[in-house]
């Protein structure tokens, strides 16, 4: 037997594989962060086994298509003294090969669908017998972090979703802006946040865990740095957790100083005062500290205890977060904190961004200690 394929041919399958490996961006990693095939509660095992049982169907038929294709191609091939201009004898029509195909195809689609639609049933509706004791996030996607608001107990928090392991989140998501898409991959799908509708998916963690979380819907300049954590807690630590979340962390007479006490500020107190006096100048108007109230920024009330800032995109460290606020357009493009928000008219300033306070290293530093106070 010769082989007829020839060197360009190679070269240009060779390229387009290469090319295909770059672009896909997929990390080998299985157990890695934002990886689903590494399912840790039960909405994600449904879809995971979706997936998996997707994939051994179109296998199947994949090697039985390309199998028999392959098997015709070698057996009537061309061979030596074969007259080119020969035509075999045609043949139209098989009933019963046209049927059984059309039926084995069909067939195999209803394997595949009756899990689906099990599955999207079960995404949308907690199972009875997990309702006790679910608990009720309400999720808004914004360019670009996330709003968690606990309505059971009445107060907000950002970017970090606490819940308890072992129990149902039930999970409401809303957009004001454009449309954002939740994805905590080894907890659930994807489902998008859309202005005017509000969509529902409830996860649930085996165990005690972190994970990482992504905006999954293209939505502006700084899409890939809407990140968010869900951390879920052992009982106690999220009951504990819960407490701290209601409490204040700043006094209530405008001058944001924070209510912990000094000892434990971690920083000297000129510099938290500055600090304090930073942010009621130049951060209030967006960041609410009363864990009561949300307004257009991410709420900071217990920023200190967080562990992540700028939605998930950095750790939260010092040095990060003294960058996040020195240089927010170098981390996150395009974002509202730098830009601040103008009218319609795209002239007048309703809310001005970082960019119009100008504020020194010294301010920043003050301000960045100050955050950690909150807590
Ligand atoms: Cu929000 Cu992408």
């Amino acid at each position: 037997m010769r082989l007829r394929i020839r060197t360009p041919f190679l070269a240009a399958a060779g390229l387009a594989a290469g090319l295909l490996l770059l672009t896909v961006g997929c990390s080998l990693n299985i157990e890695g962060q934002q990886s689903a095939l590494d399912p840790k509660g039960p909405v994600a095992k449904n879809q995971y086994d979706i997936f998996m049982l997707t994939l051994y169907v179109t296998t199947f038929i994949f090697i039985t298509v390309g199998g028999a294709l392959a098997w015709v191609l070698w057996k009537f091939r061309q061979r030596k003294g074969d007259d080119p201009n020969f035509i075999p004898p045609q043949s139209h029509g098989h009933p019963m090969l046209e049927m059984g195909l059309v039926i084995a195809s069909a067939g195999l689609l209803v394997i595949i669908a009756i899990p689906t639609f099990g599955g999207i049933i079960l995404k949308k509706v907690v199972p009875e017998e997990l309702l006790d004791g679910a608990i009720e996030v309400n999720v808004v996607g914004f360019q670009w972090w996330w709003a968690f608001e606990y309505p059971e107990q009445g107060f907000y928090t950002a970017n970090e979703l606490v819940f308890p392991a072992g129990r149902a989140v039930k999970i409401n998501l809303r957009a004001d802006d454009v449309i954002h898409s939740f994805w905590l991959p080894k907890l659930a799908g994807k489902v998008d946040l859309i202005p005017g509708q509000e969509n529902f998916i409830w996860i649930m963690a085996d165990e005690p865990g972190y994970f990482w979380g992504q905006c999954a819907e293209f939505c502006g300049d700084s899409h890939a740095y809407m990140l968010f954590r869900a951390i879920a807690l052992p009982e106690d630590e999220w009951e504990e957790w819960l407490e701290t979340q209601q409490r204040d962390t700043v006094a209530d007479d405008g001058s944001f100083e924070p209510l912990l006490a000094r000892e434990d500020w971690g920083y000297p107190e000129d510099k938290i005062l500055k600090g304090a006096e930073v942010f009621r100048q130049a951060c209030a108007g967006c960041h609410s500290v009363n864990p009561r109230i949300q307004t257009n920024g991410p709420n900071l009330a217990h920023f200190g205890s967080r562990t992540s800032v700028a939605a998930g995109w950095y750790e939260n460290e010092y040095d990060l977060l003294y960058r996040w606020i020195r240089e927010p357009e170098k981390v996150k493009p395009g974002n509202f904190m730098y830009r601040g928000f103008l009218d319609r008219d795209g002239r007048t300033v309703i809310m001005p961004g970082l960019k119009d306070y100008d504020l020194s290293d010294e301010e920043v530093h003050a301000v960045t200690a100050y955050l950690y106070t909150l807590r």
